[in-house]
């Protein structure tokens, strides 16, 4: 069987856990492949909130195995720390979560290094979470790492000496004001990491292609956005990793003409927590409306979430990337009551029109060519079915499908599992 995949198209936070939770009835296997505790993926049900930040949203249903993948980076400290709320709500996690021994393990240092460079670049700060994503895919791709397998040698503890020794000296090198006690934060990430060698440690990409050989359904789930992604986001304010779908063919050891259908998830209008480029933002009444009803405040930082007009530039260029057959459009009733809807077509950069995104979108070279809509008055968050939705709302789900050629084919009216709703 062929994998599918799920990837946000914005700068992170459209949606991604709610509809991976959605889909998981139709998959026995939910995988995530890149990221790590940066992500926060946020599940509404039964009138609760949950949030996963590592592990895979598919892992409240009983019968979906949760794997993490070889691509993603490990904080045992978070981990635990999600773990020990799926307890809380009785979450049989031993059974169905699995873990990649190639994932790579994210340090107490590599979190003060995140902060030390932060520090050090000042004004010019990428916004990172300071989860030490950064370095941690740093020491991966210079050959330093930790993987979750070392924890399962004798001598992995030396090895973890020897690196964190090397990060204490690279942190007195920024020469910043970082306060820390590293004994502390050894203590809880040692304790951490024997409940985590308490899991069930895997050879992921054989465990995945035995699974696709014997027929089992796989939904792969991004974290970030495409934006953030390390190669085509924009650089340099984005995360360490590929975002993109072909990060899910290096994150789960998936071959590139096993990939299925490419769900894309939007956001009806854009948001961006961070630095960097951003084209459609508001700083006006609109923008603070879209915040406010939306709620729009990190789910792992608890930043707020800037706001804008959808950008069609962008989500084009981001479902070229990805391949992506199917948009899931999110938030919608965050846009009732607004009189009139503005979605950019094009970019006016350094003299020309274009419709394309540039290698660069710093404001001083991009102004939005924006279409206006008519938009709704209608409450969308009690609807079930896409027959009741108001004339206004089809007009621009028509608009978006016509300019990106893509059917979209979930609306998402609300936070919770329920409010979803499935278009032909
Ligand atoms: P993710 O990182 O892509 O999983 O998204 P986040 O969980 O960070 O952010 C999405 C936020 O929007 C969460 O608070 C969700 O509960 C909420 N949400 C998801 N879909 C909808 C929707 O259709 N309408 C509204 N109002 N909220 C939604
Ligand atoms: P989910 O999976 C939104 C942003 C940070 C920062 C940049 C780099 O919930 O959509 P990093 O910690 O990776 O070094 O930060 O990327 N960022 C996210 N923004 N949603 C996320 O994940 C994000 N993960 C990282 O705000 O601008
Ligand atoms: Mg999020």
């Amino acid at each position: 069987m062929a994998v599918d995949l799920l990837l946000g198209l914005q700068w992170g936070d459209e949606g991604k856990g709610k509809i991976v939770d959605v889909l998981t009835k139709n998959y026995n296997i939910i995988a995530r492949f890149q990221g790590g505790p940066n992500a926060g993926h946020t599940l509404v049900f039964n009138g609760k909130k949950h949030v996963l930040h590592t592990i895979p949203s598919g892992i409240f249903h009983d019968d979906a195995t949760n794997l993490v993948g070889n691509g993603v980076v490990i904080d045992p400290v978070i981990f635990k720390g999600e773990l020990d709320k799926l307890e809380e709500q009785d979450i049989d996690y031993r059974k169905s979560l699995l873990i990649s021994r190639k994932a790579h393990i994210i340090l107490p240092t590599h979190r003060l290094l995140d902060a030390a460079s932060e520090a050090a670049k000042g004004k010019a700060k990428i916004g990172s979470t300071l989860k030490g994503i950064g370095p941690t895919y740093m020491d991966k791709t210079g050959r330093n790492g930790i993987r979750v397998g070392d924890l399962e040698l004798s001598d992995w503890k030396e090895r973890y000496r020897t690196l964190a020794d090397k990060h204490e000296s690279m942190i007195a090198f920024y020469n910043v004001d970082i306060n820390y006690d590293l004994s502390k934060l050894e203590e809880e990430f040692f304790e951490a990491v024997d409940i985590l060698k308490s899991l069930t440690f895997i050879d992921s990409e054989e465990y995945v292609y035995q699974a696709q050989k014997s027929g089992k359904t796989i939904l792969a789930e991004g974290a970030q956005g495409s934006l953030l992604d390390i190669d085509f986001g924009t650089y340099p304010f984005v995360t360490s990793s590929n975002t993109t779908a072909a990060g899910a063919c290096t994150g789960l050891g998936v071959a590139p003409n096993q990939i299925g259908e490419v769900f894309g998830i939007f956001k009806a209008y854009t948001t961006r927590v961070g630095s960097g480029p951003f084209p459609t933002e508001l700083f006006d009444e609109d923008g603070e409306t879209m915040g406010r009803v939306g709620h729009e405040f990190g789910a792992t930082t608890g930043r707020r979430r800037r706001c804008g007009w959808l950008d069609l530039v962008a989500l084009k260029y981001a479902c070229q990337v990805n391949g992506v057959t199917q948009l899931n459009m999110m938030k919608g009733d965050v846009l009732s009551g607004f009189k009139t809807l503005k979605v950019c077509t094009a970019y006016k950069y350094k003299g020309d029109v274009i419709e394309h995104l540039p290698y660069n979108i710093e404001p001083e070279n991009v102004e939005p060519v924006y279409t206006e809509m008519k938009g709704w008055e209608d409450d969308l968050t009690t609807m079930t079915d896409a027959s009741q939705f108001p004339k206004e709302l089809n007009n621009y789900i028509n608009f978006l499908e016509k300019e990106l050629q893509i059917p979209i084919t979930i609306v998402s009216v609300g936070p919770d599992r329920k409010q979803t709703i499935f278009r032909k």
